[in-house]
């Protein structure tokens, strides 16, 4: 071999102990010892990896144990894949899913960029979408009747930004009574909180931009599925060929703050009930909405399906609406101002000019979106630090 060719040619193989921590395999594409190991593999893709988009070893252990963690103590297994963001998880599951003619049943309060891809992108694609209160199992049932082509209800509970729960149980009977699948984005309670899994649910994506990771620091989502040939004929199919994979780098990012998912649950739950509790005594305040305050008119329906806490996510409205709305996130000042969630810090957010800004005014006023509502994603810092800043913000 010729000294150019010498160091270029790639010399993977040279050997080491086992790394403790997950490598990152920055590689597009695996290399084959002959053309039968290639050939054997093509035909069946599960047994090794061939081209990145197609699958990775890093991004593989990522989605293996979220979907480890969906399953933890339930007597299944799931199987996971990791996308390029929480859309792209959400896009595949109804891409790879559904046909033209066929229905989603959801709810008018899912997260804004949810409600776009389903008015603005699938349904010119001949997807319907109905937009329901999931909440009213009567009525659900009776539009599972009149509409028999739902193939998916689609639930988010709880809810961004309303925090609005609905019941799994009951959800998946009605779907499965209809040869529909229920599908549930996790995000918000994550696995550690809420498993959709115990309650009949056949798929779970998340946004692992969120507190998957917790960190902020990368862009990713995924889908996991009850039903091993479903998840690969359909929704990895879907993702490999629209190349909505996760990268490596992302998905090992998320892999971190994995490791200390269960800790930042359980602080984010205490602290927000804590501001939750602050806000819903103080004048200011017309309405304060997070599952865990006896008030909350779903309190029970996430007593009964979340566990050792009720996480981060919380919303108030003030009574001097929008104007006052704007002061207080204005004032705030250890609290940042930042379109997005589950970050270890306190982040705050106005949803009608940010996350929901596209969401048809009606349907976002209809669901309690208002102008006046302040999304709080509340942190793990010490509660005295979060509380002092509201008080301050608050203060007339
Ligand atoms: C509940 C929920 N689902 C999905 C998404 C979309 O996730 P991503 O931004 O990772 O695409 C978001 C984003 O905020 C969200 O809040």
């Amino acid at each position: 071999m010729q000294l150019d060719s010498f160091v270029v040619k790639e010399r993977p193989d040279s050997r080491t102990t086992a790394p403790h921590i997950l490598p990152i395999y920055a590689t597009s594409s695996f290399a084959f010892e002959n053309l039968d190991e290639c050939i054997a593999v093509f035909q069946n893709p599960t047994t090794a990896h061939t081209y990145s988009r197609y699958g990775n070893p890093t991004t593989d252990v990522v989605a293996r144990k979220i979907a480890d963690l969906e399953t933890f103590n339930l007597d299944f297994q799931a199987y996971g894949i990791m996308t390029s963001s929480g859309m792209a998880a959400i896009s595949a599951l109804f891409i790879g899913l559904l046909r033209p003619g066929e229905q989603i049943l959801t709810q008018g309060n899912l997260y804004g960029g949810t409600t776009e891809l389903l008015t603005d992108i699938l349904r010119p694609l001949g997807i319907e979408v109905i937009f329901a209160d999931l909440r009213n199992i009567e009525q659900t049932e009776k539009l599972l009747h009149t509409h028999p082509r739902v193939r998916i209800i689609y639930a988010e509970t709880p809810a961004n930004p309303t925090l609005a729960c609905v019941d799994l149980l009951a959800l998946a009977q009605l779907a499965h009574h209809r040869d529909a699948w229920l599908a549930v984005d996790n995000t918000f309670a994550t696995p550690i909180l809420q498993q959709p899994f115990a309650f009949g649910a056949d798929f779970i994506v998340h946004s692992a931009t969120k507190f998957l990771n917790g960190h902020g620091n990368s862009i990713a989502g995924v889908v996991v599925g009850r039903d091993f040939e479903l998840m690969r004929q359909k929704v990895w199919r879907t993702v490999k060929l629209m190349g909505a994979n996760c990268s490596p780098f992302e998905a090992w990012l998320a892999h971190n703050g994995l490791k200390t998912l269960a800790l930042r649950m359980r602080r984010h739950s205490a602290n927000a009930l804590a501001l939750a509790q602050f806000l819903e005594q103080h004048p200011a305040v017309s309405r304060v909405n997070y599952p865990g305050l006896p008030a909350h008119p779903d309190a029970e329906v996430a007593r009964r399906q979340m566990r050792g806490g009720y996480g981060a996510m919380l919303s108030f409205e003030l009574k001097g609406g929008f104007e006052a709305a704007l002061r207080c996130v204005n004032r705030l000042k250890f609290c940042s101002l930042v379109p997005t969630l589950g970050d270890v810090d306190t982040l705050v957010l106005h949803p009608a000019s940010s996350s929901h800004i596209n969401v048809p005014p009606d349907l976002r006023l209809q669901h309690g979106i208002t102008d006046g509502l302040i999304r709080v994603s509340v942190g793990i810092e010490n509660p005295d630090d979060i509380l002092a800043d509201f008080e301050q913000a608050l203060a007339a």
